[in-house]
């Protein structure tokens, strides 16, 4: 693991209390629920879930692809042995997205739900799922709130992800077109963040 990156330990220490914490499963889960039209998630697809957690979200998930796979990582060994421990039907793996590799041509969907903002290199994370996902694959950016609302709610935490961001408008056409991914939705509401992205056509 990187040893380096404060915000392991950050998140090692929240992992106990962390399905505790709001928003709940129920919460993400329904919130999941209602925006199933935009997720598009189908029988027989292998997913990726990066920032998993405590595995809020990996039963869901891989009950929307079964008998396709969900992998489910994370680069805060807490975090991982506690999704482990609930038994869903999903590899558990520990993974550094910045760092490690994530192999090539896998992955039919790669979501990101609540996570994106705390990678601590964007650019380096973007190149390693479009190098993962398959060529017709998709990587989604998920929150149930908006750029603005995280990005303040950031900015207000004490510890190392106090400067992590989700960017925002069109900081994401650089940063997407860097790593060979186009956007092909983009909503930024109150309530949800969705962003989706392909490989760029040539
Ligand atoms: C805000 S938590 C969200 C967890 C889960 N998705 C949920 O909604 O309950 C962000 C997660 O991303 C993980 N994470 C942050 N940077 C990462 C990286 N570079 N590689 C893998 N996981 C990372 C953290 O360890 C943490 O568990």
């Amino acid at each position: 693991m990187n040893s380096e990156d404060p915000r392991i330990a950050y998140f090692d220490s929240l992992a106990a209390t962390w399905d505790g914490q709001e928003p709940s499963e129920a919460t993400m889960t329904a919130r999941l629920s209602e925006r199933a039209d935009l997720l598009a998630l189908r029988s027989g697809q292998v997913l990726l879930e990066v920032g998993c957690g405590t595995g809020k979200t990996t039963a869901w998930l891989a009950a929307r692809v079964a008998p396709g796979r969900v992998t489910a990582i994370d680069f805060a060994p807490e975090m991982i042995t506690r999704a482990r421990a609930k038994g869903v039907d999903a590899d558990f793996v520990c993974r550094d997205v910045c760092r490690d590799d994530l192999g090539s041509g896998l992955y039919d969907v790669i979501l990101c739900f609540h996570s994106f903002p705390h990678f601590r290199d964007q650019p380096a994370a973007l190149r390693r799922f479009a190098e993962a996902l398959k060529p017709d694959g998709r990587l989604i950016v998920m929150h149930i709130f908006s750029s603005a609302h995280l990005n303040h709610f950031h900015a207000t935490l004490n510890g190392p992800v106090n400067v992590d961001r989700l960017p925002v408008g069109d900081q994401w056409r650089p940063l997407l077109a860097g790593a060979g991914l186009e956007r092909t939705t983009h909503i930024d509401s109150q309530t949800l963040f969705f962003l989706d992205a392909v490989r760029a056509r040539r």
